[in-house]
């Protein structure tokens, strides 16, 4: 029988998968950045606690566990195995859970075992929808799951922060064809896990929304501030609140979407 070759994505992820918690943990910036997404993604929950939710491109669980530690369903789908063998041991660590979770391995491009309109809140965190070939065919897909009313949370690469690595390679050509349209590749030592990602602006998002008859209820830059380069400045916890703070007052600036390394938008299915 003929071997199915994985996909770079998935081949890369299911590599990392094991060690893809310590990569972030204990590390003040993204603990920061960690923060600001929960409260950005709260923001949207749905007050009904029946609600269904999507953890997509769900990696670890990290966000689809702290949905269901908030008290609602949450079902996890990526397109690594060994990403969803991680939520799997992560599950099973959870007393009385009152619901069964599902664990799909797919990818958010084809999404076949999930039924129209089956979920009121989608969270993809981490750029699964730049990573997986044509994102506006990927917005279709998450459409026809998401419930009328439905909220969805999308995390993804910002144009703008992509551009100080083609600057900082000397890359001219580079920097012109990224700038066109998003595309670029996210760079491992291996080429076979090497993979097309599309990073975003704010306009793309807008149009893209707006093509599938989604209502846009917001786009945060993540960081505005330059967080990133002043981590010692966060280990102190009462410095970083004040940061958080002033962050949740930039991070929707129309002016400073530019600074941010990821956007992340929120939008709402039309009933
Ligand atoms: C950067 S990780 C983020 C993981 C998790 N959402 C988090 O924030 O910790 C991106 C995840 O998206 C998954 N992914 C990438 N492309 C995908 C696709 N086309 N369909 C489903 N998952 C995908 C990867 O396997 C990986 O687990």
């Amino acid at each position: 029988m003929a071997k199915i070759e994985r996909p770079p994505v998935e081949l890369y992820h299911d590599r990392v998968a094991g060690i893809y918690d310590t990569i972030y943990d204990g590390n003040p910036y993204w603990e920061v950045v960690f923060e600001i997404t929960w409260r950005h993604m709260v923001r949207f929950l749905p007050r009904d606690m029946s609600a269904r939710c999507l953890d997509v491109g769900c990696g670890t669980g990290r966000w689809g566990m702290k949905i269901i530690k908030s008290g609602y369903a949450c079902d996890f789908l990526d397109i690594s195995q060994k990403m969803v063998d991680q939520v799997a041991k992560k599950l099973e660590r959870i007393d009385n859970l009152n619901f069964e979770p599902r664990l799909y391995h797919t990818s958010i491009s084809e999404m076949p075992d999930i039924d129209n309109e089956t979920y009121d809140y989608i969270v993809g965190q981490g750029d699964p929808l730049g990573s997986a070939g044509k994102p506006e065919r990927v917005m279709k897909e998450l459409c026809r799951v998401l419930k009328p009313g439905g909220v969805m949370v999308m995390s993804v690469d910002n144009v703008y922060g992509g551009m100080f690595h083609y600057l900082k390679e000397n890359d001219l050509l580079g920097l012109e064809r990224f700038l066109k349209d998003g595309r670029t590749n996210w760079v491992t030592d291996d080429e076979r896990e090497q993979y097309e990602v599309t990073a975003f602006t704010p306009e793309r998002i807008r149009k893209m929304c707006e093509a599938r008859g989604l209502e846009l209820l917001s786009i945060i830059g993540k960081t505005a501030l330059p967080l990133r380069r002043f981590q010692d400045q966060l280990k102190d916890k009462k410095d970083r609140e004040r940061l958080i703070k002033l962050e949740e007052k930039l991070n929707s600036k129309p002016e400073l979407l530019g600074c941010a390394a990821h956007l992340e938008f929120a939008a709402k299915k039309i009933s």
